[in-house]
């Protein structure tokens, strides 16, 4: 039977060489070279698939939610928020309802710290953020399951990209009133104000637009497109990375503030002047 030895002997080569080969497999393992190269190769991968799932929710304001993601975020909900805005969203004495709020106000209420309220007063204040980004993204995704309302802005409108000039003639019409030609901000009646615009992310710019937080009016896409707002976002970051040309800001105050300033100190230099003249002539 030469062929069935032929096959055994075949067989017993083939067992032998796959021994070397995961000797040699083994022996590489083990060189540093090799753990070097695995734990980048590790890293790359790790950091790749962080990329792609920390940037996919905020692509498209649209992207479903999950319903894990909706279960957390009614855990979080129930814990932090139920208190003051009912366990169904309906509101109560300490809070107003918020059903049909939409994503982008929890966004914003949360992602600026303004929520969960933590005292009574005039306004609820910017305070550290209390919840992660994938915390607040749940929270969002719960408040926005139970009843329909504006969604967090797609990226392409955050990119800051747009009609500079355009967006600060829009925000000179619609928004300096309140928050200062140069996005400084100012007090309005009853212990309230709008904020100064220096810090706020363009995502939160957005939101705000859309939702109206308090005494700020709502400008829907209607009123202000997409793009306008895409344009103003992209007149607030200019401001913000090319400040003023020359000379003291005095706080981007205005009129009243520069007014002021000319007076106290360029008038009474002036005074000082006179009254050391007379002082010497004496
Ligand atoms: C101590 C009470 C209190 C707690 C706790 C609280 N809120 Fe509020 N929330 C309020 C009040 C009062 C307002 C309305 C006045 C304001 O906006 O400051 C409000 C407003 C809001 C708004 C804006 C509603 C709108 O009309 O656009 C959102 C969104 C919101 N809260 C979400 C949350 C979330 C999410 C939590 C939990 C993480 C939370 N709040 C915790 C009291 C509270
Ligand atoms: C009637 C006055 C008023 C007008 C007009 C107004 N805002 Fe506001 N804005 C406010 C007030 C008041 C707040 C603070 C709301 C709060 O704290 O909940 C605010 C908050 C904001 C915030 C959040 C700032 C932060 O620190 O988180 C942004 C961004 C913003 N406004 C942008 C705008 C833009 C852009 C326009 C014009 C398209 C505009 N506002 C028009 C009154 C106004």
């Amino acid at each position: 039977m030469p062929t069935a030895r032929n096959a055994d002997a075949r067989r017993i080569r083939r067992a032998a060489s796959a021994k070397g080969r995961t000797a040699r497999v083994k022996r590489g393992r083990r060189s540093p070279l090799a753990t070097v190269a695995l734990l980048a190769i590790g890293l790359m991968f790790t950091g790749g698939a962080y990329a792609l799932f920390s940037a996919s929710p905020s692509d498209n304001g649209a992207v479903a939610a999950s319903q894990e993601n909706v279960e957390r975020g009614q855990k979080l909900f129930a814990a932090n928020c139920a208190t003051c805005h009912g366990l169904a969203l309906e509101g109560t004495e300490a809070g107003p309802t918020l059903l049909g709020v939409g994503a982008a106000s929890v966004d914003f209420q949360v992602g600026t710290g303004r929520m969960p309220l933590m005292n009574q007063s005039p306004q609820a204040p910017v305070k550290p953020v209390q919840f992660t980004e994938e915390d607040t993204q749940a929270l969002a995704d719960y408040v926005a399951s139970l009843a329909p309302g504006p969604a967090i802005p797609s990226a392409e409108y955050l990119q800051a990209d747009g009609d500079a000039t355009h967006g600060a003639e829009l925000f000179r019409i619609n928004c300096a009133m309140c928050h200062n030609v140069a996005g400084a901000g100012g007090a309005l009646t009853e212990g309230k104000y709008a904020p100064e615009l220096h810090e706020v992310t363009p995502q939160h710019i957005y939101e705000a637009m859309l939702t109206g937080p308090q005494n700020m009016p709502v400008f829907n896409d209607a009123n202000i497109t997409p793009e306008d707002k895409r344009d103003i976002i992209t007149s607030l970051v200019y401001m913000r990375e090319n400040p003023s040309p020359g000379g003291f800001e005095l706080g981007s105050l205005g009129p009243v503030a520069e007014g002021l300033f000319a007076w106290v100190f360029g008038i009474g230099a002036l005074v000082a002047l006179a009254v050391w003249l007379t002082a010497r002539s004496n």
